[in-house]
């Protein structure tokens, strides 16, 4: 439907715009800030909770680039908390690395999991139990800080915006970047509340996430959408062969193949997708992708692969849904599907996933809520459904794969919107006038 005149125009374009992105990569805006050239006093210390490559990882790792980029001589620095990926990706993007892993107790508390089912006194006593542990880390934490003596020091995640908020140097200034929403942490909505008082500034990722934060708390927050590595996530370069890693033979042709590429946290939406499948008429030819590994050692918060292949074979899908597991690079497995499956059944504060599968030139079907809904418009750069919602779900992908124009223009509009609105550059720049600007004697400050 909508496939309306231009086809082989928008083809074209949309081969063009692909090539054209390549050169655009790197636009004259992502050169040093004059303003900045050397930054040699700007000196930062990162904080984070996970040494793996989710979400909040990654836009770490760009704004390190970014940063690096703007001020080549400014010191930055990060104490990662378990060892993983994000080390050797955070010392190439220009950071030099500590890590200083959580004691297991601190690495599986996490109050989202005890959100709903779990009672708060539950929430409480894990918190309780783990207490020992975030004393013996905070000393140790506070040791790194005292030696290391950083001007800023930016926390990534909520464990980490309480440990910066409890050993913050006294003339270092605390920003607290806001990667999720409080509402439903029981532990951690009164927690931080009380910790406000002791953060300089918080960047929030969305509208969504700033609003939410503000009423909570009463604090003004500098909002700054999330960036893309826009050379990474660009519609040419290497496709992974999604059969293959599944272990399935491969699709015919013309198959139109549909992925949810998400984290194995439970609120992913991943039962959603494989209803939505199981939904679909049967003359469709599609196959579709669970690309989804387990990122995160928070305890109780995780759907299984084996979960979900029951769930595909009690549906009578386990021939069209494949399993490719957890895979790294996420941009060749993006390049290998036709449309990009966001379910997400609680708001996402912004869903990184999106703005790759849109960089990457993809349809994107979104789950309508939080700051998800800032990314894209619908029917325009995305189709939206409602959260949970399989049978609206379907209904979208059976519209997309139906439609091939409809596709393409959706997936070209995509592209033209992730450019102009998720480039690494503004991230970096955004956070770099608020170091300044903290970082600039005022009057008004003690
Ligand atoms: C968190 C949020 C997700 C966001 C990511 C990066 O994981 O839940 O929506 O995309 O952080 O900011």
């Amino acid at each position: 439907m909508r496939a309306r005149r231009r086809h082989n125009d928008e083809r074209i374009s949309f081969q063009l715009d692909a090539a054209q992105s390549r050169r655009q990569v790197v636009p004259p805006t992502t050169g040093p800030d004059p303003h900045a050239q050397a930054g040699g006093s700007l000196d930062v210390l990162f904080l984070s909770a996970s040494g793996q490559l989710g979400g909040a990882e990654r836009v770490l790792l760009d704004l390190i680039a970014a940063l690096r980029r703007a001020y080549p001589a400014a010191r930055l620095g990060v104490v990662v908390a378990a060892e993983g990926p994000l080390v050797a990706a955070c010392r190439h993007a220009g950071a030099d690395v500590t890590i200083l892993p959580f004691p297991p107790s601190v690495a599986r508390l996490g109050d989202s999991s005890l959100a709903r089912g779990g009672g708060r006194a539950r929430a409480f006593l894990s918190a309780i139990v783990a207490l020992p542990g975030v004393l013996a880390y905070v000393v140790r934490l506070r040791h790194v800080l005292r030696d290391r003596s950083p001007t800023i020091v930016h926390s990534n995640g909520f464990k980490m915006h309480v440990l910066g908020s409890l050993v913050r140097p006294p003339r270092a200034k605390l920003v607290w970047h806001l990667h999720d929403f409080l509402e439903h942490r029981r532990v951690m909505k009164p927690l931080l509340r009380i910790l406000t008082p002791r953060a300089d500034a918080f960047v929030a990722i969305s509208r969504a996430v700033e609003r939410e934060f503000r009423n909570i708390t009463g604090r003004n927050v500098v909002q700054v959408y999330n960036s893309v590595d826009l050379e990474r996530f660009a519609p040419t370069g290497p496709a992974l062969d999604l059969d293959a890693a599944s272990g399935v033979a491969p699709a015919s042709r013309n198959v139109i193949r549909i992925g949810l590429v998400a984290t194995l946290a439970d609120w992913k939406g991943h039962d959603v997708f494989i209803r939505a499948i199981a939904l679909l008429p049967r003359d469709l030819r599609v196959r579709a992708y669970v690309v989804s590994g387990a990122v995160y050692q928070t305890a109780g918060s995780q759907t299984t692969l084996d979960g979900l292949r029951d769930l595909a074979t009690r549906l009578g899908v386990a021939e069209q849904v494949a399993f490719p597991g957890f895979v790294s690079d996420t941009a060749a497995a993006m390049r290998a599907l036709d449309i990009v499956v966001h379910a997400s059944t609680r708001p996402e504060p912004f869903g990184l996933v999106i703005a790759e599968a849109m960089a990457t030139g993809r349809a994107v079907v979104l789950s309508a809520a939080g700051g998800a809904t800032e990314l894209a418009d619908d029917g325009v750069s995305a189709l939206f459904h409602e959260p949970g919602d399989a049978q609206g779900l379907a209904g979208r992908l059976e519209q997309l794969v139906r439609d091939e124009p409809l596709r393409r223009r959706i997936a070209n509009a995509a592209l033209h919107a992730a450019r102009d609105r998720f480039q690494p550059s503004r991230l970096g720049k955004a956070v770099g006038r608020l170091y300044d600007d903290l970082s600039a004697p005022r009057a008004d400050r003690p």
